[in-house]
């Protein structure tokens, strides 16, 4: 028989969603009267709320758990106890508590039952749950607490997409959008509790439906007449869900920022038809110009795969030629990973990692020469900017633009103002910006 952990630290990794989930966790542990901490090894349980998306983000939670169960030698009862959430979670089940010896094991739509578990894991009986309940955990959630003035509110999980390269739909199930009165609460909620931008989030945000026939934009309209919200986004967007409602928010709504981030992860129509993303280069296209007849300060984002199994050179230069079409204000881009129990694992013709590095080095360059340019195309323009978070030399704040960009800043702004500025000059990854500007 353990103590009860007193303390306790979450480290998320992965997506915005864990960001999310990680959050929902230290309020549900807050609820239980255990303290938050911010050094690990100095709480008595951690909760490693993990990813699985590319091998890398796997082996790190395996390095990370290696580190803390060092530290863990010799402290007896005092050592911390380790709890693993999120997408290893779900994936890898028992064979982490077999591989590494932690307390909890919790899948992503399973953690409002961590409480339990860890109490369980206390009093020495295993504490494994990746179940996927027809109801959904968020009901069973305390409300939501004190937030920074950037939030972000999931309002679906899962895919349903089966991306041949993706553990996604593995390890967060099937697709489920969550009430359309659920989410305004929570919205309202997190207004209260300091937030002035939300982000809406999901894994295929702009599938959202209430099961009639609201979809997304339904939503940021409903949500563009909270008072005190004076930002929407929303993240991730699937190209084949990108419905004309949508696009047409992005003209009319001034609360939904013009940004947009539609990953397209190959420039090749034979590629992504392997990849199973059933759009091709030239639909991602007009859509794209679609978006920007709307919007047409809008700034785009995506995602990138490279050396997909069978991949050829020609062939990825047509990513290359795609992203110079686009000119894409910033993107990630990654080389491939081969996941386990994906169809594309077990493709012939995987690409050598030198082949990858090189291509990921050439996209890499467009992509931060579109960046930049993107950005010194933005000096000289006035506009708002939310104040997040202070800088890093005295009295300067950092803040995000309309169009997602860091902002630096300094003057007499506290974190939540937002502040009318002029954007004056511009670096690879931040701008700077003044109040002093003739208007
Ligand atoms: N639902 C989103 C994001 C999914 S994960 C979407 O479909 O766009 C975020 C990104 O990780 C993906 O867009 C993809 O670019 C990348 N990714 C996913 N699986 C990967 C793999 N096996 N190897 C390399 N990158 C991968
Ligand atoms: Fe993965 Fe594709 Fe679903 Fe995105 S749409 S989460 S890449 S399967
Ligand atoms: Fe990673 Fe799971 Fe998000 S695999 S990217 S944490 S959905």
């Amino acid at each position: 028989m353990k103590p009860a952990p007193k303390t306790f630290a979450v480290k998320s990794f992965g997506c915005q969603m864990n960001v999310y989930d990680g959050e929902r966790m230290a309020e549900l542990m807050a609820a239980q009267g255990m303290t938050a901490v911010a050094d690990a090894n100095a709480a008595d349980l951690v909760v490693l709320n993990t990813c699985h998306i590319r091998e890398k983000a796997t082996e790190k939670v395996f390095s990370d758990i290696g580190r803390l169960r060092k530290d863990r030698a010799g402290r007896g009862e005092a050592a911390p106890m380790i709890a693993v959430a999120g997408c290893v979670a779900q994936a890898e089940g028992a064979e982490i508590v077999r591989r590494a010896k932690v307390d909890v094991v919790v899948g992503p739509q399973a953690y409002h039952n961590l409480p339990r578990l860890v109490a369980d894991a206390a009093a020495g009986t295993a504490a494994l749950d990746t179940d996927m309940p027809a109801a959904s955990k968020f009901g069973a959630l305390p409300a939501r607490r004190k937030v920074g003035p950037s939030a972000f509110l999931t309002v679906q999980e899962g895919c349903d997409k089966f991306c041949t390269y993706c553990v996604v739909p593995y390890t967060r199930g099937a697709e489920v959008s969550r009430p359309f009165a659920a989410i305004v609460d929570e919205a309202k909620a997190l207004v209260d509790a300091g937030a002035r931008e939300i982000t809406l989030l999901g894994q295929n945000v702009n599938a959202w439906t209430d099961g009639d026939d609201r979809g997304l934009h339904d939503l940021i309209r409903t949500l563009d007449r909270i008072p005190g919200l004076a930002r929407i986004r929303y993240t991730t967007s699937h190209p084949n869900d990108m419905a004309q409602g949508l696009i047409d928010a992005h003209r009319d709504v001034e609360s939904l920022m013009p940004f947009l981030h539609l990953p397209v992860q190959a420039g090749s129509d034979r590629v992504l038809k392997a990849m199973n993303r059933s759009h091709t280069c030239d639909s991602y296209l007009r859509l794209l110009d679609r978006v920007r007849a709307a919007r047409p300060d809008i700034a785009l984002s995506g995602d990138f795969i490279v050396g997909f199994p069978g991949e050829t050179d020609a062939e990825f230069a047509e990513t290359l030629r795609l992203v110079d079409a686009v000119g894409y204000a910033q993107a990630f881009s990654f080389k491939y990973s081969p996941r386990p129990g994906t169809p594309a694992a077990d493709m012939g013709d995987q690409i050598p990692d030198a082949v990858m590095v090189n291509r990921l080095q050439q996209l890499q360059d467009a992509l931060n020469r579109d960046q930049l340019a993107f950005n010194e195309e933005s000096v000289g323009r006035t506009c708002e900017v939310l104040i997040e978070r202070n800088g890093k030399l005295p009295g300067q704040k950092l803040g995000k633009s309309p169009w997602l960009q860091s902002v630096l800043l300094s003057g007499e702004h506290r974190i939540g103002d937002l502040v009318t500025v002029q954007l004056t000059e511009a670096g690879p990854n931040s701008l700077k910006a003044t109040t002093n500007f003739a208007s």
